[in-house]
């Protein structure tokens, strides 16, 4: 039998040795957990994360605490705590294949790192000193594998403290401020310079402009193949030969009137500059219905989010049908046969006709989106595409989609274990040939949270953006650190291919794993404009993923900020590069088409940091202009730096350098 692992007092008194104060031990079960975020269900004291006793490699202990990847717990140790003491590891009552990495992080200096450890690993022990330190967070991320079966304990977990006791770290308060100016009177016109479109294909394009309506558009040098409605600035037609076409759009009102280049390049590669739209998963689960969806579509344009470039409205898991499943529960509407007798995959009663869908959004000047898996069944347990590849493939294009999101999931059940790379790709290769023979564009999202690095090859199998992680949901309080990961795959991202860190969740959101109707996001203002700051300065993806109908002013002014979206996609692609500058802050530096520069100033600690870019770390020489680009302000000229204070877990977004005339 194993002995437990039991303190003999609940907290003990150490010995004082001559001159010390005596270190008292704090036990992390006793602290208040309720500011612990995990990515599954609560912490546990002195139990597993599933109410278990706790127990690592047969090894049982009386005490610690039970949670999830990804799990975060901040603390603020104000330099009165000696040392940090544990023992950790997978429960033994997690199923399947949990893998964990267990991290500990004072003052943002990493100083334990448990390496992947598994189910049935023995437990592993950290000591760390932390004299001196005075912010701690306690870490643990997935092993790189989904957070299924992530079951973590920090056992014995311990503080030895001389002064301030450990206290949760809460976050202060900040009142919703507005950075982005209204739009003025005259037309501004926005979105994509340049566009990729494949010859022969329905072409459709709605030129996104702001100003009072009501407005008219112009295009000089339209190609004959096109059409322009002058009252919607809506372009329909099929997209001409192959080749380089430069257009000019015009917006007129009675206020004024604005021209700008755009450049149509009809060839092979579709998104060449990153996708902006809006994903129905982090608000709405499994209660997706095609009126939600017909309803997001009119919000995107009644609020003017098309007005700056987004145009995808994207439906995600949960509109097939699934089997009557007691654990997950589907409402009654979404349980029924996954294919007619023909195979045509069916959609749900929420669902009736898609092709209808589709032509509602379509007619908005707006692009329509789609998800399935490769497998059996979706991440939700509905109809999955796997052996029905090319009848599905044809299906979503004679419905008239223009995207399709492909979600391994249940795939991971139909190939081998390990899995050899060439299996990770093959679902992916089959459905990029698919998607490519169908005669529409379809734009072919990999979302299988990058396995086997997919950034090195998914442009080769098709994919025109690929998840480079998890689901960010579960780490939403992580995006600096999400970002900072995300940027290490830099090299790889080019126009046509891009690397996705998942979606803009802010505003209301529900939680990561479907429970719970939308309520306000757990981010401070400042850190929403940083979600915002990074992923234009990241060139990607953008997709609001929060509940629509319950947008408010200050969402909409952090999501329709034009010249942020200008950064984000800046027709040269590429993703910031990261310059270190400290513990917390760094710079992520962005060379943009017109020879400026996009620079933020980020600070990822919990403090406000002085954060200066000084111009030999850009590449810089001599005086540049900076301008701020979320207040469209132009900030004077600097000669060898531009310095900011960066609130807590803040970018400070500029543009520096003189735009070259082209
Ligand atoms: C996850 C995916 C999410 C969402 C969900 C649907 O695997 O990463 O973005 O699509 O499945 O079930």
């Amino acid at each position: 039998m194993n002995r437990i692992f039991a303190p003999l007092f609940s907290c003990a008194l150490g010995f004082a040795t001559a001159g010390l104060p005596a270190a008292e031990t704090i036990w992390l079960d006793a602290l208040d957990l309720t500011a612990m975020r995990q990515g599954w269900g609560r912490p546990q004291v002195n139990r597993s994360v599933t109410e278990r006793p706790l127990t690592i490699a047969g090894q049982p202990y009386a005490r610690g605490v039970g949670t999830h990847a990804t799990s975060t717990y901040r603390l603020r140790l104000n330099r009165g705590s000696e040392n940090f003491t544990a023992n950790v590891g997978v429960d033994d009552a997690a199923g399947g294949s949990g893998s964990v990495v267990f991290q500990v992080i004072a003052d943002g200096k990493r100083v334990f790192n448990s390496g992947t450890m598994k189910r049935g690993q023995a437990a592993k022990p950290v000591n760390v000193d932390l004299r001196g330190v005075k912010t701690l967070q306690l870490l643990v991320t997935d092993g790189g594998d989904g957070l299924n079966h992530d079951h973590a304990n920090w056992a014995n977990a311990q503080f030895s403290c001389s002064g301030a006791r450990p206290a949760p770290h809460v976050i202060p308060s900040e009142a919703p401020y507005l950075l982005t100016p209204q739009p003025g009177p005259v037309p501004r016109l926005n979105g994509p310079v340049v566009y990729g479109a494949r010859p022969g294909h329905p072409f459709l394009h709605r030129i996104p402009a702001q100003g009072t309506r009501p407005m008219t558009f112009a295009v000089r040098n339209l190609p004959a193949t096109l059409k322009l409605d002058p009252l919607t600035g809506i372009i329909t037609g099929t997209t001409p030969p192959r080749g380089e076409y430069a257009l000019t759009f015009t917006a007129r009102n009675s206020a004024g009137q604005a021209s700008r280049a755009f450049k149509l390049v009809s060839g092979d590669t579709l998104s060449l500059t990153p996708q902006l739209g809006w994903n129905h998963w982090y608000a709405h689960y499994n209660r997706i219905t095609a009126a939600m969806m017909r309803e997001a579509a009119d919000i995107m344009i009644r609020t003017g989010m098309a007005d700056v470039g987004y145009d995808y409205v994207n439906i995600d898991d949960c509109w097939m049908n699934a089997e009557a499943d007691a654990r997950r529960k589907p409402d009654a509407q979404r349980i029924g046969p996954f294919r007619d007798a023909h195979g045509r995959l069916l959609s749900n009663a929420h669902f009736p006709d898609m092709k209808g869908l589709a032509d509602y959004i379509h007619a908005r000047g707006l692009k329509a989106g789609l998800y399935t898996s490769p497998g059996p069944k979706t991440c939700a347990g509905f109809a999955g595409t796997y052996q029905h590849e090319a009848q599905d493939a044809r299906l979503f294009a004679e419905w008239g989609f223009d995207f399709l999101k492909y979600d391994w999931c249940s795939y991971g059940g139909v190939v081998p274990k390990p899995t050899p790379l060439e299996e990770m790709q093959r679902p992916y290769r089959l459905m990029g040939d698919l998607l490519r023979q169908q005669p529409r564009d379809m734009v072919f999202n990999l979302c299988q949270y990058g396995m086997g690095d997919v950034w090195k090859w998914g442009a080769e199998v098709g994919g025109h953006s690929w998840r480079t992680a998890g689901d960010l949901g579960f780490e939403l309080d992580r995006i600096f650190e999400v970002a900072l990961k995300n940027c290490e795959h830099r090299d790889w991202q080019k126009p046509g291919a891009w690397n996705d860190p998942d979606y803009i969740q802010i505003g209301y959101i529900g939680q990561a794993r479907g429970e719970g109707l939308p309520e306000p996001c757990g981010l401070t203002p400042t850190e929403q404009y940083s979600f915002m700051s990074l992923w234009a300065l990241m060139a990607s993806p953008l997709f609001f993923s929060g509940d629509l109908s319950r947008i408010d002013e200050f969402t909409l002014n952090v999501l329709c900020n034009p010249e942020v979206i200008a950064v984000n996609q800046d027709p040269l692609g590429q993703c910031a590069r990261v310059v270190r500058l400290g513990e917390e802050a760094f710079l992520l530096i962005k060379d943009l088409a017109d020879g400026t520069k996009a620079i933020g100033l980020c600070n990822s600690g919990e403090t406000s940091l002085s954060v200066s870019a000084k111009w030999s770390e850009a590449g810089l020489g001599g005086t540049q202009a900076v301008r701020d680009v979320w207040q469209h302000r132009d900030l004077g000229k600097f000669a060898t730096e531009f310095k900011a204070e960066v609130r807590r877990r803040g970018v400070v977004l500029v543009k520096v350098g003189t735009p070259r005339r082209t």
